[in-house]
Formats: C-alpha cells, structure tokens, sequence
C-alpha cells in the first residue's frame, strides 16, 4: 500500500496521519504531538472513519501520559483533561468511547505512558485482524462473480487495517472472484467519489462513481448483488448509524430484493443505546452542503441543514459481518448472545 492511515512515531511521541481532507488529489501527512491537536484533527475530519477515529484517540491519551510524565506530577489531571477534549470531537462513532473507555481502565488503575501507548499499539493490531476476520465472513456467503454497493468510505482509510465494508470488497477481488463495485460519492464531503475510489484504483477493483439519487435506479436496470456498509454505532437491537444516505441506500435495496449487510466490528455495537433512536447524531456545518470543494453552489446566504450520519433500522438489514461471524435477525437476541459468548465489554 502506497499510504498509511497513522502511523506512531516514537521520538517526539507523535502520531502522524494522513491528511484525508486533501485526497485525492494531495498525499501529505500532518504529525500531531499533544492530544488537543488530535482531537482536533478528529473534529475535522484529518482522520475519520469510526475505527480509525477510536485508534487515533487512544494515541491521543498514550501522549497525554507520556507529555505528563515528563513535565512531572500529577498525572490525572492532564489525563482528565485530555479525555475530556477527546471524548468531545465528535459525538456518533462509538468507536472513540469505546478506546477512551478502554484507555480510561487503565489510567484510572494507575498505567503510565508506556502501557498506555501500548494499549494504543493493541488496539491497532487488533483492527487489522478485524478487519481480516470480516472480510473472510463475507467471502463464504460471495459468488464467483459479485457486483457491490457501497456508501462512504470504510478502507485502509477508514481503520488501520484493510478496512471493513470496503475490505470484503477488496479482498473479494484479491480472491480471484469477479468483482464490481458501484460507490455512492457520498454527499457532502465524498468519502465515497474522493477516498473509496482513491483506494480502488490502487488497487485495481473495477468500479463506478454513481451520485447518490442513482442507487435505486442502477439496482432496478443493472445487476447489484449486494449492498455492503461500515457502521458507526450499531444500537443493541441491531438499528445502525452510518454516514447520511446509508438508509435511503437500504430503502433502495429492500424495494429490489437487495440483500443489504453492515460490516460490523464488535466495537462498533454499543449495548448501551436499545435502539437506533437514541443515537445522537453529529449535525455539521451547513457550508459542507454549500460548497464542493472551494466552489458555492447554492444562492449566496442560502440556508443548509447538515445532519452527518442516519439510522437504518434493523428490519431493513440481512446480516451484520462480524470478526466473529454473521450475525442474522433477530439482532436483539442474537448480538446479547455474542457478547455473552465471547464475553465482550457492552459499549459506552
Ligand atoms: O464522517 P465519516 O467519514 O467519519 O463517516 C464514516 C462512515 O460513516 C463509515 O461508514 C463508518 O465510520 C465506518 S468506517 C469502517
């Protein structure tokens, strides 16, 4: 792979990530040394995509010990307020709690710097065999020829590792199998047309750019196999928040006889919230409506309305991909039963 999403860099205790405000067109990478600046770069979108969001905050806490340690006692202070600032960048991937918690486990019991970076080193290890373990689900239930429907970004991009819903469709055509995939272009910020194809070229999955309004005409009049998503937070009876346009795409695949399946890491359920009605979700800036890129195309002073994520209630999902499997309906039951199983923490 020609870019890494983050990457740690043990002098000066820095995270270096890639810039993803300014991909396609412009590889550079930002190196952030306190974590105020990556909880700040989370707020605006440097890095996103909710696994990778939850990794760069668990850096962001293993530098908030390590900047304490050397400036001297107290620790906790310094650590409360870090994980303050990044429990406040942005408020709908479960992901990031779900680090913070697991940092705060530590820092709480008394763990310093090095423990926590190397907490922060585990949970990155862990999101690239995720990220393998979904991808091999999938591909016991893909036919020899496969033709995808994808919303957003949820790659290398998106994680640490291959990636979620976008890794099955990568790792499908590393298979051999025949493989096609439509991206939505994912309106306003095109995570979709700007970083799914940027990753799909590289590696050499054919494909197609479609607006967002095309999804139910293209599943009508071409032939659309199956349409797969990341997830931000999966409530406990399987409703789940993704980026904005998720749930029209699942309308539209219901309507076709689409089987529509979430890539689900198990950090991504969060026990916590019943169902998809209690997800806050992030509401953005109207200027990401108003503009493409520098361009305004709107009236000058036209109002905008900006929510980031949607919820697609559960009825309208085939399965949840798992690194442990492939949860089906009812998700209410059957995700209480793996966390027992596996004996996994229950989210916020
Ligand atoms: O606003 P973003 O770009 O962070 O939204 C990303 C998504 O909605 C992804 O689908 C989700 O985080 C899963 S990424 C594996």
């Amino acid at each position: 792979m020609a870019f890494r999403t983050m990457e740690w860099i043990e002098a000066g205790h820095c995270l270096r990530l890639l810039d993803q405000r300014f991909l396609p067109g412009t590889v550079q990478y930002l190196d952030l040394t306190t974590p105020e600046a990556v909880a700040g770069a989370i707020r605006d979108m440097t890095v996103r995509g909710a696994p990778a969001i939850g990794v760069a905050a668990g850096f962001g806490m293993a530098q908030a010990a390590l900047l304490a340690e050397a400036a001297g006692p107290p620790l906790i202070p310094a650590l409360e307020a870090a994980d303050r600032v990044l429990r406040a960048s942005r408020p709908t991937a479960v992901n990031l709690f779900w680090a913070l918690d697991r940092m705060a486990a530590l820092w709480r019991a008394g763990a310093g710097g090095a423990r926590l970076l190397e907490e922060a080193q585990v949970m990155e290890s862990e999101d690239i065999a995720v990220n393998e373990a979904i991808a091999a689900h999938a591909l016991s239930i893909l036919p020899q020829e496969v033709t995808f429907f994808h919303h957003c970004n949820t790659g290398a991009l998106a994680t640490v590792g291959v990636g979620t819903a976008l890794g099955i469709i990568r790792r499908a055509h590393d298979s051999g199998r025949k493989v096609f995939a439509y991206l939505d272009e994912t309106r306003p910020r095109l995570q979709g047309a700007k970083l799914s194809s940027f990753e799909l070229m590289e590696y050499g999955v054919p494909h197609a750019i479609v607006v967002d309004g095309a999804s139910a005409h293209i599943m009508r009049r071409h032939k659309v196999d199956m349409a797969v998503v990341g997830c931000d937070r999966v409530a406990a009876n399987g409703d789940t928040a993704n980026k904005i346009g998720t749930y029209n795409l699942a309308l539209a695949a219901q309507d076709n006889g689409v089987p529509f399946y979430v890539a689900c890491p198990t950090s991504t359920i969060d026990l916590s919230t019943a169902s998809g009605d209690g997800i806050e979700i992030e509401e953005r800036d109207a200027e990401e409506v108003l503009r493409i890129g520098d361009a305004v195309i709107a009236p000058d002073g036209a109002p905008a309305f900006n929510p980031a994520f949607d919820v697609t209630p559960n009825r309208l999902i085939a399965g949840l991909i798992t690194e442990f499997g492939i949860l089906r309906p009812p998700f209410d039951v059957n995700i209480r039963a793996l966390f027992a199983e596996r004996g996994l923490r229950k989210g916020r």
